[in-house]
């Protein structure tokens, strides 16, 4: 098949904070599986959300050491950073801007009924400013690219409504198609990975224990032992039941994402076979996929230059796009332009 022109595929956007010094298995399948496939089918940007870090205060050294991190971790879980733009928000100073504008059409009330602020601010956690405008920054994020689609997680979905009713505000007050609506993109609920020893809850690097959960930067003797001793039901039989089997439901999820095969063909090859059999080769399959991504990303962390530049070449990319956008709001909304010569 000849390499899609990106030109004419429809535009899709998503990003991740960086937040943790590395990625586990739930943030692999559930996102950048996802992103690697969506490659062939979209013009991709996706970006790390250094800005969005800040709303949480972090030691400066560590997110810049974060940051470099999750960029190169997208690149070696197979984003192609020379087809999609792989850049770091804060590369292109748009984005703030816009999420200023942002800022100016959202309601008080509107931004505090949010709920992941509620939730936060209920958590006890110390909110700044900042975290209470994050969904507008975020929208700020994908109405910059005309985004059509934003792969996201379920967790996301208010964002995107919100993002969806101020693109709608700004055309209706200013100036209309101006910004683009875009749609969700809610990655599928099978897409979601539990904790290895509490099969009811999300894997999560805050909220599971080290042996429900996967990091990618485990050695694969741990993912392997790990998987073998996932909590799993007292019956003998796999079969795909979220409901009552949910230790069994995440192992045939985790093989069937990672190989591409059917968690129907999953259930008949594994018919009469012990939990063990299944455990033994969802631990191949993990580890298989695991030793590239890790060999791919200790030679991209040993050559700063290199994803230096590789982050160039997408913040290029994406600055040509968010400044046409700039251009259009800024007009829109009546701010005076710039004259950049002085006579
Ligand atoms: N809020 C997203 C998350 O925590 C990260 C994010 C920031 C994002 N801006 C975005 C995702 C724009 C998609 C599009 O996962």
């Amino acid at each position: 098949m000849p390499a899609a022109d990106p030109r004419v595929l429809p535009r899709i956007l998503s990003g991740m904070q960086p937040t943790s010094d590395s990625l586990h298995l739930g943030n692999y399948i559930g996102a950048l599986v996802n992103w690697v496939r969506l490659q062939d089918g979209f013009d991709a940007y996706y970006f790390v959300a250094d800005l969005h870090a800040l709303t949480v205060p972090t030691d400066p050294a560590v997110l810049r050491q974060r940051t470099r991190v999750t960029a190169a971790q997208f690149i070696a879980g197979g984003v192609d950073p020379e087809r999609s733009a792989v850049f770091c928000q804060s590369h292109v100073t748009e984005h703030a801007e816009l999420g200023w504008v942002m800022n100016c059409l959202t309601a008080d009330g509107e931004a505090r009924r949010m709920t992941q602020f509620k939730d936060k601010v209920a958590k006890g956690q110390n909110a700044n400013v900042g975290l209470l405008t994050y969904p507008m920054l975020m929208a700020a994020d994908i109405l910059m690219y005309d985004a059509a689609y934003v792969p996201v997680g379920e967790d996301q979905r208010q964002h995107l409504e919100i993002t969806r009713d101020l693109a709608e505000r700004f055309n209706t007050r200013y100036a209309a198609e101006t910004l683009v609506v875009p749609e969700p993109y809610i990655v599928k609920e099978s897409a979601k990975i539990m904790d290895l020893q509490d099969p009811t809850s999300k894997m999560s690097k805050t909220g599971s224990s080290p042996k429900g959960l996967i990091d990618l930067m485990d050695a694969p003797a741990r993912i392997a032992k790990n998987i073998r001793s996932a909590v799993t039901d007292a019956e003998a039989e796999v079969r795909y039941d979220p409901e009552t089997k949910a230790g069994v439901s995440n192992l045939l999820v985790i093989h069937s994402t990672l190989s591409g095969t059917s968690i129907a063909d999953l259930e008949s090859r594994f018919a009469g076979q012990g939990y063990g059999a299944l455990k033994g080769e969802v631990a191949d399959v993990v580890v298989a996929a695991v030793e590239p991504f890790q060999t791919r990303l200790a030679e991209l962390l040993a050559d700063p230059a290199e994803l230096d530049r590789l982050l160039a070449l997408g913040a290029d990319r994406a600055r040509g796009v968010a400044q046409a956008t700039m251009a259009r709001v800024r007009s829109a909304v009546g701010l005076l332009p710039a004259v950049r010569e002085v006579h």
